[in-house]
């Protein structure tokens, strides 16, 4: 158990996505179970919190997650790169992900959808919105966020906080072809003169 997780309030969960980091959507349905890595996620709507994601509708995780109608996002930390990109260039339909590279999960209290812990720093847990005339036509899929927590070395007080002692927890967003920028260098804004 991660002791420094923390949930999160449901008005700042959007927080978690709105930088546009690399996520994992983990999904399971009738004894299966998978995960695999997105790069296009993002806030849509404030109350109640909806988030969406692309899911190819060739994928296996689109599959589970249509038969589930919910799944999860966790956000890797920098130092689940190597895995983010293993799990976003293979399938799951036939080999179970979470046994090859030794992947534990634990239900999410709220839906139940695996949560990846080690070398996450943010969960959410998602209720897909059913749109039965667009889910053959779009690979975007709309989810209520229902739960949401967050590592308290890296998020609190609903903020991210990169700092130099913590760059192994700093979010990973991708550049193609298994090229990933780390979130670091953050630029506060100032106040213009008028
Ligand atoms: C870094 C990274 C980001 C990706 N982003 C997306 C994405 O946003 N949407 C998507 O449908 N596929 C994305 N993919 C591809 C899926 O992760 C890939 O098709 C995966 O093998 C699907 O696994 P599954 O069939 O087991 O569900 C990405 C892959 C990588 C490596």
């Amino acid at each position: 158990m991660n002791p420094h997780v923390r949930p999160v309030a449901l008005e700042h969960a959007s927080r978690l996505v709105n930088h546009g980091p690399t996520v994992l959507v983990t999904s399971a349905h009738g004894g299966r179970r998978n995960v695999m890595a997105a790069a296009w996620s993002m806030p849509v709507e404030f109350t109640p919190p909806r988030i969406a994601v692309v899911i190819d509708k060739h994928t296996f995780t689109r599959e589970l997650v249509v038969a589930s109608g919910a799944f999860g996002i966790c956000i890797p930390g920098a130092a689940l790169a190597d895995l983010s990109y293993a799990v976003g260039s293979e399938s799951g339909r036939v080999t179970d992900k979470f046994d090859r590279h030794g992947i534990v999960a634990t239900p999410g209290r709220a839906l139940g959808v695996p949560l990846i812990e080690s070398g996450c720093i943010a969960w959410l847990e998602c209720r897909l919105i059913r749109e039965p005339h667009a889910e053959d036509a779009y690979d975007t899929c709309f989810a209520e966020v229902v739960a949401a927590a967050a590592d308290e070395r890296i998020f609190a007080n609903g903020h991210w906080s990169f700092r130099d002692d913590n760059t192994a927890l700093h979010t990973i967003h991708h550049l193609g072809a298994g090229k990933f920028a780390r979130a670091d260098a953050v630029v506060q804004a100032q106040r213009l003169k008028a």
